[in-house]
């Protein structure tokens, strides 16, 4: 590995259709590398608690409605506020796990019909994660799952377009993990993940940015 490289935290980003069990498994990772001693942050996007991020939530909860370029850029620049913070968490050791990042970005704005390279645009620049974790569940599958809340997405046909966006954006780097096996075996396949992550991190990999 290379000499001057740092040691940092590892920016691993969970993703998959709404109901396919990333907020849990997130949780359960962010508990999971505290009990082995690792410095760690669970976030989340939408971050919902900045100015941008409240415009973002009454969007979805159809209490505002905004042009889909209009909310595509909300959902890029609420990535954005939080760059500077996610460098420096990384270089001061916290590995951040995030519920969702640019490629819900890209597959949902892309799902309703925007121009799939457009939606990848605002995205350029963002830190890259190490390891997309992809939960991988039909739409229907995940509408089992006690069912859709309100908001505006939340719908088994949108999803399925979704799904098909998400197929289009993976590579080699991520993580195809089954989301209908055993919640514990989710579970122990996104430990081994995440553990190999971070240590590759500790041994000072390059942060990179998207779209690399
Ligand atoms: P979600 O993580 O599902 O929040 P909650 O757990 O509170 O339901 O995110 C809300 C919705 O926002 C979800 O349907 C995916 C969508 N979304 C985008 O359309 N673009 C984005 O950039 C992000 C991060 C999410
Ligand atoms: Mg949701």
């Amino acid at each position: 590995l290379n000499p001057n490289s740092q040691p940092r935290g590892a920016l691993v980003v969970l993703e998959g259709l709404d109901r396919s069990g990333k907020s849990s498994q997130c949780s359960e990772l962010l508990s999971h590398l505290q009990s082995i001693g690792c410095p760690v942050e669970l976030w989340r996007f939408p971050d919902r608690n900045t100015a941008v991020g409240q415009m973002i939530s009454a969007y979805l909860s159809n209490e505002s409605n905004l042009d889909d370029h209009t909310i595509h850029l909300l959902f890029s620049a609420n990535r954005w506020e939080k760059r500077s913070l996610m460098e420096d968490k990384l270089k001061a050791g916290t590995t951040l796990i995030i519920d969702r990042y640019s490629y819900s970005g890209v597959a949902f704005s892309s799902a309703k019909g925007l121009d799939f390279d457009w939606c990848k645009a605002p995205e350029m620049g963002l830190l890259a994660p190490d390891m997309v974790l992809y939960l991988d569940i039909s739409p229907e599958k995940a509408a089992e799952r006690g069912g859709y809340g309100d908001e505006r997405y939340e719908r088994v046909d949108f999803q399925g377009k979704v799904r098909e966006k998400y197929q289009a954006l993976h590579d080699a780097s991520w993580k195809i993990v089954d989301a209908c096996l055993p919640m514990e075996e989710v579970q122990k396949k996104l430990r081994e993940y995440v553990v190999e992550c971070v240590a590759t991190c500790q041994n000072g990999r390059a942060l990179s940015h998207l779209w690399s």
